[in-house]
């Protein structure tokens, strides 16, 4: 038997624009996802037989990356599924790690390149920084060249995204889960309708990626209150593309009197919200108050890891 564990992520700045090209910021949080594989007379998952409608990802992650012989998957997660917090690619990303395991050795880009593949066969239109980011772990820096600490390149039609290590503080991360599942393909889809339509949605999309590009510095310089007054424009920007809901809004709100800065994370549409703090109790409180599910998280954890069986 293999086991591996793969980290959620919180995107930081720059979701949506991300899947045009645009740079992003994003880091793998301390809610981890485990996968354990030994062989088997058919391919199940949790004892349930594997199939397209209950584990998509791992149906696709098994039909297009394993030849060998049948599995007995075991999933344990400490993340909500649908929660804007990467299940699905923690999902994906440690499913190819217990498999290449089984196998013999891999590496982190091989990994991140198949995963990524493996959420377009499922979600359609999507950009690497989810399944990159569960993979390398820490935190990552999406740009549009190679610059330093560069990771790799992944590719898609004309679009090209340059995965970079980012080195990120330890930060005071409150994560905001509404209890709303919100589902990503048919959100990404509705921002391109917009974007393909109106030049506005283009300009929204590249002033999203200007505040990746300075909220970049501002990490390193581990300067907080610039970091939340962009994370607050990044917010507003999401909303205008269409992404933010009543319920994020909510928490967002109860969470700003505590806090440098707060906004959606992931897809949107409901899924979760973070806010930046010294004061992660009072946030809490005040997600708690609102209806929502607090977690404090510590970010810049290790990606993809073989577990001791
Ligand atoms: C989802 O976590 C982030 C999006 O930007 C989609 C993607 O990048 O694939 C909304």
């Amino acid at each position: 038997m293999v086991v591996s564990s793969a980290p959620g992520k919180l995107i930081l700045l720059g979701e949506h624009a991300v899947v045009f090209g645009q740079p992003a910021i994003a880091l793998a949080i301390s809610l981890r996802l485990r996968c354990s594989a030994s062989p088997s007379a058919r391919h199940t998952v949790n004892g349930q037989p594997l199939s397209d409608k209950f584990h998509p990802y791992i149906h696709a992650a098994i039909g297009r990356f394993w030849d060998g012989e049948p599995l007995s998957l075991d999933i344990s997660s400490d993340l909500p599924s649908g929660s804007g917090l990467g299940s699905s690619a923690a999902v994906t990303v440690a499913v190819l790690g217990a498999i290449d395991r089984m196998r013999s050795d891999s590496t982190e880009s091989s990994v991140a390149e198949r995963a990524f593949e493996v959420e377009s066969i499922v979600q359609g239109r999507a950009s690497p920084v989810d399944t990159s980011t569960c993979t390398h772990g820490r935190g990552i820096f999406i740009d549009r060249s190679r610059g330093d600490r560069f990771l790799w390149e992944i590719r898609r039609d004309t679009r090209k995204w340059f995965i970079h290590h980012c080195e990120a503080p330890e930060m005071g991360m409150v994560v905001g889960y509404t209890g709303v599942n919100a589902h990503t393909g048919p959100l990404v889809a509705k921002v391109k309708r917009f974007v393909d339509r109106s030049s506005f949605g283009r300009e929204l999309i590249e002033e999203i990626g200007q505040i990746a590009v300075e909220g970049r510095g501002r990490l390193v310089a581990d300067d907080r209150v610039g970091l939340g007054r962009l994370m607050n424009r990044n917010q507003k920007l999401l909303a205008v593309l269409g992404v933010s809901s009543p319920e994020l809004e909510k928490l967002i709100d109860a969470s700003l009197p505590h806090s440098y800065g707060a906004k959606l994370t992931g897809a949107g549409g409901g899924g979760s919200m973070i806010a930046l703090t010294d004061e992660p109790q009072k946030v809490c409180g005040a997600i708690t108050r609102r209806g929502g599910t607090p977690f404090v998280v510590r970010t810049g954890v290790e990606g993809l890891k073989a577990e001791e069986v």
